[in-house]
């Protein structure tokens, strides 16, 4: 216990937290956990112990006036009870005093926007102070977790510096007619030169020679914190600071999202440059590279856009780490990195940097975000092999990605309220807009190098922010598809859209999933029928993702791929329009007793089809795409029988991935098909799709109802369950009764071997799809050899048939 201390507004009695991990590489000097509106100590999910603030309300008659504990009316399920389920409201100015060690802090803000027992949370409107800081103002958590993707509860994480013999104010101040509230307060400390207070001084100003002091005096606020090419590391696994770190697979721009090397086995060995506590081992034991073919590495940048607010700078720090076995000395991987389309670092080389493999290293650079409306705007980070020196691998890397938003000159880091509503905006100004943009950009790049220079970035920069507010005051939201200069695809417009599925007539739904529903319909000029996928807005992260997807969608052709027809994106929709596949899903004819059960060479056919347009995908595409979601509702069938995949590509946008859902709730969304070693090990590949594959391949040799009933209650899933039918040599007596004798023997035993292998544990050992289509045309051809043999043996009398057509 350390202190107890009287303020004038408020009592509080605080304990320093024992350190939870004894192998944190860091130990916080302080740790305040402050559960608001509790009365007594509770404990989180986590194991961490928070104090309860409640107690000490009644010491001060003024607190009393001003404040009340309230209890939430309804808990989510993401929503944890502590310290999410009770709060503190405040009518009033309101201020917690904790007394801390000098040095940099962390000051994690808890909210949890929902009912409470006689307050409306939409009315709720509040500013926050730290020291003199202004964190927050007029913010409503309740609009920040309305906006997408929709979130249940809103952590806050700040960084702020206590001086010698002062103490953390963080100040509550309701707007005019409104009230605060707040459900946690969380203060860490942290190493003196972590982020502000850096030890070397000063960070560059992208794209200029200007160089920020992030001294003592800079507050920042957490933007990203990623786990790049790796999952979620819960706060509890960071070094110390009870950091959280995200995977960064929604932030990657485009399909073209690279490989995840995963070295479980490295050694990470930080250097005084880079201290043990600077990053989890696991953030550079995992990383994200361009992928084995240096012709596409060329050709595309790996690319992550972060939205952020307008009218700040920002802090961005790239984590590198050298772990592949295969990258040891200097000119083996170089590459360029930019920041917002500028060169932020030309020719990094990380082994050259760091000193070789295994030891980490990070890089900062200042970026500028301008002012403008709409509030938010993308923070582009994109890396590119450098080809100068002609390096071994034409390839490019990055282990762990930090954004942080800098104080204004005003001390200020608050940001206004998401907008919602939506204004269109004319071409022309569009086409202004666009022009304003690149002449900005020629003139940051002109200023490099002269002081005199520097003056008028800034007097630009001026310019430009009263010139885009002109602009941007009709501009809040692009309406001017970059589609409309042709590409592949249709534009329709909602009308067509309405029309065609009379007005989203429940009736004419053709399939439900995690992105919303399916209809059938007939829209007015086209001679055919189109499948209509409605995405509901909980499944996209926004209008960018959107494009990017319907452009490499579009590029897309393949006879094994269900062709997108077009889109439509009047009134906030995405609507995407494919063909229709009259004989519909692959599951419906596996499963459903209604429909004729498919011959086995068909149900062949059909897999060698499905195949194909996975190796597409992985191998052929302008792009390297790893489907993510490979299932037999995902196959689809045409009026001639043609497999066909569908829903690549949109599983970026989908909610089964998105960073912050817990791994159970993953592996629960994607029963039964989801790559083991992923929830393991953290790594999505083409492997991935190729396990999935494999439960595909055991489904169309056993699918009937019994298995699916059985499924239901074995939590082995089918895979698991048709594995250990091969292993004991009775796959016979599992498979499809309608099959039972009509596959040859010799037929089954390859195929069950492919599904095996695809089923492997370790992705390594998996084949690819391209052998996967390969043994499949193996085992067509050994049914059909033994088919004719059959015929023969039947004789004249039933001549040429086949055995499926026999029976
Ligand atoms: C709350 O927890 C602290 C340890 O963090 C302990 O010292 C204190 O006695 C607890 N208070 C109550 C009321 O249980
Ligand atoms: C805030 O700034 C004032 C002077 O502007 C200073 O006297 C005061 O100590 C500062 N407060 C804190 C908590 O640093
Ligand atoms: C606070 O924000 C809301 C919505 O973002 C706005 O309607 C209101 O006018 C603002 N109030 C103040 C005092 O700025
Ligand atoms: C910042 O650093 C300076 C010099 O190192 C020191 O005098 C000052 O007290 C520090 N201020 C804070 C807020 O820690
Ligand atoms: C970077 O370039 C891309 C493509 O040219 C563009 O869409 C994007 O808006 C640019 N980003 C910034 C921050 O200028
Ligand atoms: C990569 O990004 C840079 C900066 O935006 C741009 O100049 C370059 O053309 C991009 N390269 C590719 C292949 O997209
Ligand atoms: C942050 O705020 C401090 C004091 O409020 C100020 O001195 C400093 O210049 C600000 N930083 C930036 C980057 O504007």
């Amino acid at each position: 216990m350390q202190t107890i201390l009287v303020s004038t507004v408020f009592l509080l009695i605080f304990f320093s937290a024992a350190p939870l991990t004894n192998s944190a590489p860091y130990t916080p000097t302080d740790h305040i956990l402050l559960n608001c509106g509790a009365s007594s100590n509770t404990t989180s999910l986590d194991g961490q112990n928070w104090v309860g603030d409640a107690d000490y309300k009644y010491s001060s008659s003024i607190s009393k006036s001003s404040s009340f504990a309230s209890i939430a009316s309804y808990q989510e399920p993401s929503v944890t009870e502590v310290p999410y389920m009770t709060a503190r409201i405040f009518h009033g100015k309101f201020t917690y005093k904790f007394p801390v060690s000098p040095g940099p802090k962390f000051l994690r803000l808890y909210f949890y926007p929902n009912e409470y027992p006689g307050l409306d949370i939409t009315t709720s409107f509040f500013s926050v102070t730290a020291n003199n800081y202004t964190l927050l103002h007029n913010f409503s958590a309740y609009l920040v977790a309305a906006t997408n993707p929709q979130k249940g509860f809103i952590i806050k994480e700040f960084v702020v510096t206590v001086s010698n013999n002062k103490m953390l104010h963080v100040t509550f101040s309701p707007s005019p007619y409104s009230f605060a509230f707040v459900n946690g307060i969380e203060v860490v400390s942290m190493p003196t030169h972590l982020y502000a207070g850096q030890k070397y001084g000063s960070v560059r100003l992208v794209g200029t020679n200007y160089f920020f002091e992030l001294d003592n005096t800079t507050a920042l606020e957490t933007a990203y914190r990623l786990n790049v090419g790796g999952g979620d590391v819960s706060n509890i696994d960071d070094t110390g600071m009870f950091r959280t770190w995200h995977g960064d697979m929604d932030y990657i721009f485009g399909a073209a999202s690279g490989v995840a090397p995963f070295e479980p086995e490295a050694t990470i060995k930080y250097t005084l440059a880079t201290p043990i506590y600077t990053a989890p081992q696991v953030v550079y034991k995992t990383s994200r590279t361009m992928g084995p073919t240096a012709s596409i590495n060329s050709n595309y940048n790996l690319t992550w856009v972060c939205p952020v607010d307008s009218g700040f700078y920002y802090l961005v720090r790239l984590h590198f780490c050298e772990t592949q076995p295969e990258v040891t000395m200097p000119n083996q991987r170089v590459f360029n990195i930019f920041l917002n389309n500028q060169t932020a670092e030309a020719s990094m080389d990380v082994i050259a940097v760091s000193g070789g493999n295994g030891v980490p290293v990070y890089r900062d650079y200042v970026v500028w975000a301008p002012h403008g409306s709409p509030s938010t705007q993308d923070l582009w980070v994109a890396i590119h092999p450098s080809t100068k020196n002609h390096p071994e691998f034409i390839d490019a890397i990055l282990n762990g990605l930090e954004i942080f938003k800098l104080n204004k000159t005003d001390g200020s880091l608050a940001a206004p309220n998401p907008e919602v509503e939506v204004v269109h905006i004319s071409p022309l100004l569009e086409q202004k807009h666009s022009k304003t943009r690149r002449k900005f950009k020629a003139v940051i790049g002109a200023t490099m190098g002269s002081a005199t220079s520097l003056f008028l970035l800034f007097s630009y920069i001026f310019w430009q922010k009263k010139h885009l507010l002109l602009i941007q005051k009709f501009s809040q939201r692009r309406k001017v598809s970059p589609l409309s200069k042709g590409i592949g695809c249709k534009h329709f417009s909602l009308a067509d859209i309405l029309t065609a599925t009379n007005n989203f007539d429940d009736a004419l739904v053709i399939g439900r999933g995690g992105f919303g529903n399916v209809y059938k319909g007939h829209i007015q000029g086209l001679q055919y029928e189109v499948a209509i996928k409605r995405l509901n807005s909980m499944s996209h992260q926004g209008e960018n993702e959107f494009w990017t997807e319907i452009e490499m969608l579009s590029q897309l052709r393949y006879i094994n791929l269900v062709s997108l027809i077009g889109y439509c994106n009047d009134n906030n929709e995405m609507i995407l329009v494919y063909d229709y596949m009259v004989n519909g899903t692959l599951r419906d004819h596996l499963y459903n007793n209604d429909k004729i059960p498919l011959p086995w060479k068909q149900r062949l056919q059909i897999c060698i089809g499905a195949a194909r347009g996975l190796d597409y995908l992985h191998s052929s595409a302008v792009q390297r795409i790893i489907h993510r979601d490979v299932k037999t509702t995902n196959i689809l069938l045409d009026e001639k029988w043609v497999a066909k995949v569908s829903d690549f590509g949109l599983s970026k946008m989908g909610p089964i991935f998105m960073a912050n859902v817990p791994i159970t709730t993953m592996v629960k969304g994607t029963f039964g098909y989801m790559d083991p070693e992923y929830y393991r090990r953290l790594q999505l590949t083409e492997k991935s799709d190729v396990y999935s594959f494999g439960v595909v391949l055991f489904e169309v040799l056993c699918a009937r109802p019994a298995v699916d009933i059985k499924l239901e209650d074995e939590q082995i899933g089918l895979a698991g369950w048709a594995l250990k039918c091969v292993e004991n040599e009775t796959i016979e007596q599992i498979i499809d009764p309608y099959l039972q004798g009509k596959i040859a023997p010799e037929c089954l035993r390859v195929f069950a071997e492919i599904a095996e292998n695809c089923l492997r544990e370790v992705g390594l050992e998996r084949p690819t799809m391209s052998d996967v289509v390969g043994m499949l045309e193996f085992a067509l051809q050994l049914q059909e050899t033994a088919e004719a043999k059959q015929t023969v043996q039947v004789g004249d009398r039933i001549q040429a048939r086949t055995i499926d057509e026999v029976v």
